[in-house]
């Protein structure tokens, strides 16, 4: 499985499914939540009210709509509480469960933002890390490549750092 940093809006991608750094609601909000219900359309809050919301760490898979990818998963990541509430793991958990999903519908490309890391402020330099980890270490069988979409040069800088490392 690759690996590709991207400098750019997670919702031009053209990918089998897109990442959505939700809220529990599912409902919608700022940010790159936002931006995915503006893009994919009113039909997405539509599928999201049906599904009752999701917890931190987990995942839910819904239709695109009139985005370029097929699939948006929406994961809530975990709000930064200065490190000793499980933040960590619950980061991990939202990566692994967005990429089960994408696996159970057999896509082979994904794109995830820097989850957590813009309203719930989690650390860049500690949540990159474990982004990239998380990634490389899923036992992928359809996915082939898994991009970064980095919205701002800190971010991208972040994550190239976390890459390097981890190579
Ligand atoms: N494409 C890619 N990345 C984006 C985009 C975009 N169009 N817009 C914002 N981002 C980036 C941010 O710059 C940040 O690096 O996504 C990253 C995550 O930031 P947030 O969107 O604020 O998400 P998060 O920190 O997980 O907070 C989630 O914010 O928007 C609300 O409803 C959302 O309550 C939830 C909370």
């Amino acid at each position: 499985m690759e690996i590709t940093l991207v400098r750019g809006d997670i919702t031009q991608m053209k990918v089998d499914a897109i990442v959505n750094a939700a809220n529990c609601t599912l409902l919608g909000g700022g940010g790159v939540d936002g931006a995915i219900h503006r893009a994919a359309g009113r039909r997405l809050l539509e599928e999201c009210k049906a599904l009752g919301g999701c917890k931190t760490g987990e995942a839910k898979i819904t239709q695109g709509y009139r985005l370029p990818a097929t699939w948006v998963i929406h994961t809530p990541g975990p709000r930064w509480g200065g490190g000793s509430h499980g933040e960590p793991q619950l980061l991990e958990n939202s990566y692994r469960n967005s990429l089960i999903l994408a696996e159970e519908k057999k896509c082979r490309t994904i794109a995830f933002p820097s989850i957590s890391t813009g309203v719930y402020h989690f650390p860049l330099d500690l949540a990159a890390p474990i982004a990239i980890r998380t990634v490389r270490d899923f036992p992928a069988r359809f996915i082939e490549t898994v991009f970064f979409v980095c919205f701002d040069k800190k971010t991208f800088q972040a994550y190239s750092s976390a890459l390097n490392a981890s190579r």
